[in-house]
């Protein structure tokens, strides 16, 4: 597939359909890759809409139609029951799937948990696992980049839940996720898309051995938790554990608390690490701009790995991140669903249509972002303008990613510790191939030529 390719000017993407294939042919379309299904038309107009299996869909690429779905009308627009069937035997009826009361105390919980404070005290940990990861490329050529960045964010993200626990075997409860990502997520179109129920899912086909074990180790660690008392620093759990709504002073029970740690877990280590993976594919792809990034952590870090009191220094770093999210949203295709009739970019929206977030299009929609496909830091440099619903790699409105800072500040770490102490090239014949699973994915990986710099 020559579309596939890199180009001199533009890094690898997908191709996307030119027409709306029947059900059938969407199916299969399906299994093989999900972004293909997304048209093409997605990244030119601000809104396709169509019927597929008697459900109306539209996908929405309009910055004022996005914010009305995701802010100003937003409680017209739930996430879709697919979305929640599907997350639900792993993470319960935490906060990334409740709706209306129960989501909104949990909310309201949560959310100091995420303060800048807090993410700051945990920064420490991102750069120990930044050490590690680049203590583990000395001496090796070459690498699968993702595959080390999904070992250093799962260090992160079970550091900063599970730690000390002792039971949490990080390879097994990681296999775990991934068989529960791998076998859930290719169902999710079927049910966007509008299958009739009785066609079986995975989902339902699949005991909950994966997911039980997870909650077992979680439920474990909650417990003795408890009984030692919070950390000299705390960590995700202490601070949740602490948590409380203040309006209604509702904490978070043991069921609550597990559903809630098991989430971060699933929705914040593979979404990290494929963020600096694809940043790593991008500036080993244009080199003027990895040295551009070599000198400003040359400059602020002079070779130790980066820590807390670098975030705010480092702003082409952030760029390169940002410009990344643009390119490779790792939640590449939200869905909701209508619940009255509405009105979006002047289109009638009725009751139980399926409204259609793709963020992988919007992102590359050449009405709001010019020459798309192409790779560029500076659109997110200091001043620069660009409409804040064009760029949604972690949603917007009250339901925006909680970890976006937490993630940031973990991605400028560990990022900016790699390219001060390597240099990336790519692999001829090994370019990463874009697949959507749940998440975007670089399928056979991200391999790189690691050179160290002295
Ligand atoms: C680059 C990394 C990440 C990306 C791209 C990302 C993306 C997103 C997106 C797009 C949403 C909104 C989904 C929707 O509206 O349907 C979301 C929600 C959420 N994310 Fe993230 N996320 C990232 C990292 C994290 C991390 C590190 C955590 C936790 C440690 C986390 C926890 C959550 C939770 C709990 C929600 C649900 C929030 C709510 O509904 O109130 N995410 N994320």
């Amino acid at each position: 597939m020559p579309e596939l390719q890199a180009t001199a000017r533009e890094p690898v993407k997908v191709p996307l359909v030119t027409d709306i294939k029947t059900v059938l042919q969407t199916l299969r379309a399906a299994r093989r890759n999900v972004l293909e299904i997304i048209p093409d038309l997605c990244t030119k107009q601000p809104m396709v809409s169509g019927k597929t299996a008697m459900v109306r869909w539209h996908m929405v690429m309009d910055p004022g139609a996005l914010r009305r779905v995701l802010k100003d009308n937003l409680d017209n627009y739930p996430k879709s029951d697919i979305t929640k069937n599907l997350l639900r035997p792993a993470i319960g009826d935490s906060l990334f799937i409740a709706e209306g009361a129960h989501w909104r105390w949990q909310r309201r919980a949560a959310a100091p948990v995420f303060s800048h404070r807090n993410i700051a005290a945990l920064a420490p940990i991102m750069s120990a696992s930044a050490e590690a990861v680049c203590e583990r490329l000395a001496g090796q050529a070459k690498a699968d980049m993702f595959e080390e960045m999904v070992a250093a964010t799962f260090e992160v993200i079970s550091n900063v839940t599970f730690s000390g626990a002792g039971e949490m075997a990080g390879d097994e409860v990681h296999k775990a996720i991934d068989r529960f990502i791998d076998q859930s997520a290719r169902i999710s179109l079927m049910d966007v898309v509008g299958i009739p129920t009785w066609v079986p899912r995975p989902s339902r086909l699949f005991g909950g051995n994966p997911v039980a074990d997870m909650k077992r180790v979680a439920d474990a660690a909650i417990e003795k938790r408890r009984k030692m008392g919070a950390k000299p620093v705390p960590d995700l759990l202490d601070l949740l554990i602490e948590g409380m709504d203040p309006e209604t002073k509702r904490q978070m029970n043991s069921a609550e608390l597990r559903d809630n740690l098991l989430t971060f877990i699933v929705a914040g280590h593979e979404t990290t690490a494929l963020t600096l993976a694809w940043a790593l594919y991008l500036c080993a792809f244009d080199q003027d701009v990895q040295a551009k990034l070599h000198e400003e952590v040359r400059d602020v870090l002079g070779g130790r790995v980066a820590g807390p009191e670098d975030i705010g220094k480092l702003p082409y770093t952030e760029q390169v991140i940002k410009e990344t999210l643009r390119l490779y949203p790792p939640a590449s295709f939200i869905a909701r669903t209508a619940q009255a009739p509405d009105e979006l970019c002047g289109r009638k929206i009725r009751k139980k249509d399926s409204v259609m977030l793709p963020i992988y299009a919007l992102q590359r929609n050449e009405l709001l972002w010019p020459e798309p496909d192409s790779f560029k830091p500076e659109r997110f440099a200091k001043g620069a303008k660009y409409d804040r619903f064009a760029w949604l790699p972690f949603g917007d409105g009250p339901r925006v990613c909680i970890g976006a800072h937490f993630a940031m500040v973990e991605a400028q770490i560990i990022l900016a510790s790699l390219i001060s102490r390597y240099r990336f090239e790519p692999i001829e014949g090994k370019d990463p191939v874009p697949e959507m699973v749940l998440t975007l994915r670089p399928k056979g990986g991200v391999w790189l030529n690691i050179i160290p710099r002295h």
